[in-house]
């Protein structure tokens, strides 16, 4: 996407909200005690950097050299444990690197073949391991934004007018569901999938690991 998108990026990832909604997304899971954790589509680094102060090792990759500049320039994210590299999601499946958890945060919106983004980034788990999705919802209108921001008392929200872009960019037919995400799993798997709602439902945090024992 280049050093536009990467500047842009920064600028969104610096939003109180969007900062407040990926800590709650990386809470959902148990603290990491050293744990590995691989961030696909990492951006300038926001959910990287929040999986280390939850106690994972973190190795952060984008195939966007740009975006891996920018979170290397991003001086909160110079903390120990935490790798930033250039790489994309199909380089990764030949690679040796997995993690008890992968995450990818607005990723399968802009991946055309979500079905075998999905199955990519599942072959990249430890077994037993937790992929973590942050998505946007079809709730996530430029009307809907507008009033959750209200509800909030838009004046104490730094970066708001972020979450109006977002809303008002946002593709419609690229939002995730229950539904599409059954869909597009890898067929004869035992998922266990688990959806949780934040930003006034305009977001879900999908967290999906395979059935059966570990
Ligand atoms: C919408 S941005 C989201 C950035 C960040 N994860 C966030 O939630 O703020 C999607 C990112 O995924 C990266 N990306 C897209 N396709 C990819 C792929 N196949 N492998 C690795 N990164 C990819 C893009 O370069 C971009 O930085």
């Amino acid at each position: 996407m280049g050093w536009l998108a990467a500047a842009l990026f920064r600028r969104v990832q610096g939003a109180g909200f969007y900062e407040d909604l990926h800590r709650r997304a990386v809470s959902l899971l148990p603290p990491g005690q050293g744990a590995h954790w691989l961030d696909v589509g990492c951006g300038p680094g926001l959910l990287a950097r929040l999986a280390v102060a939850r106690g994972y090792t973190v190795t952060a990759v984008d195939r966007d050299p740009a975006m891996i500049v920018a979170a290397e320039r991003t001086p909160r994210n110079h903390a120990d444990g935490l790798s930033f590299r250039v790489s994309s999601l199909e380089m990764l499946t030949v690679s040796p690197l997995r993690g008890a958890v992968v995450s990818a945060g607005s990723l399968l919106a802009v991946m055309d073949d979500r079905r075998q983004g999905l199955g990519h980034l599942l072959t990249l788990l430890h077994p037993g391991g937790t992929l973590l999705l942050v998505e946007p919802t079809a709730e996530m209108t430029l009307r809907r934004a507008w009033r959750w921001l209200h509800r909030q008392g838009l004046r104490r929200m730094r970066g708001r007018g972020w979450l109006l872009l977002w809303a008002a960019t946002r593709q419609p037919g690229r939002a995730v569901d229950h539904a599409g995400l059954m869909q597009a799993l890898p067929e004869g798997g035992d998922w266990q999938v688990t959806g949780t709602p934040l930003l006034g439902g305009m977001v879900t945090v999908w967290q999906i690991s395979a059935g059966g024992e570990p």
